[in-house]
């Protein structure tokens, strides 16, 4: 999937807007905020991507502080790093962080928690590089429980958003990667297992919002 990310890269901001109605921005500034990302902060996005989260984050952390961005997609980090979203863009995996212990005030992790490979060497390295104190977010999607709900953001994912994405950019790419993507929502961990991860690896205050039936928070404490 690296190589679909790296092409589909300069798309990849016009397809968010498109799968989220538009609503992906302020989204993600406002659960930064609630969560309590706050002005001279050092944060870490992990699967930065093109910086959709780092971007409000630099925002909120101001001068004083600093966004660092880590994806393993030199495309990705290219969008970010071309669009001034990170102060720092790092190549590498969460599985692997390439950084010392104790180092973030905050770190996030958007849409991408489906990729890893292993949920429990991610979370210790989170908790590894957080500062004592320190705040893990995760971001994640799941499918709604409703029937109706499930059936109808299926058609969405699926079959209208993998279309308009080949229509609007003309990337088979892009459109692959879209085609995945119904796939790998729905078959992402269950939230039972997220949360009793983010427990077993010794997190404190381990938290779950979710909003709309579909967008789930993680947040835990180090
Ligand atoms: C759906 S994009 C999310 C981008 C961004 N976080 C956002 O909120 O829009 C998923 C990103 O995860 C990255 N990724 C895939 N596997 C990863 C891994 N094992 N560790 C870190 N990032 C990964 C991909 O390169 C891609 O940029």
């Amino acid at each position: 999937m690296g190589d679909l990310f790296d092409a589909s890269a300069k798309h990849y901001d016009r397809i968010s807007a498109m799968m989220s109605f538009g609503t992906d921005k302020s989204y993600r500034r406002r659960v930064l905020r609630e969560a309590g990302l706050a002005p001279g902060m050092r944060m870490l996005d992990v699967a930065c991507g093109t910086g959709m989260i780092a971007s409000p984050a630099r925002d909120i952390v101001g001068p004083s502080g600093q966004v660092i961005g880590l994806d393993p997609s030199a495309g990705m980090l290219g969008e970010a790093l071309h669009r001034g979203r990170v102060d720092i863009a790092a190549q590498g995996l969460a599985e692997h962080l390439p950084f010392p212990d104790d180092t973030f005030d905050f770190l996030t992790m958007g849409f991408a928690l489906r990729h890893v490979a292993d949920l429990r060497t991610t979370f210790d390295e989170y908790r590894r590089v957080l500062k004592p104190g320190g705040k893990a977010l995760v971001l994640e999607i799941t499918r709604p429980d409703s029937p109706l709900s499930y059936h109808l953001f299926k058609f969405h994912l699926k079959t209208v958003v993998p279309w308009v994405t080949r229509l609007t950019t003309f990337s088979r790419p892009a459109q692959s990667l879209m085609d995945y993507h119904w796939d790998t929502v729905a078959y992402c961990v269950p939230a039972a297992t997220i949360l009793e991860t983010l427990k077993q690896t010794g997190f404190a205050a381990v938290d779950r919002r979710v909003q709309v039936g579909i967008f789930n928070e993680y947040s835990a404490v180090k």
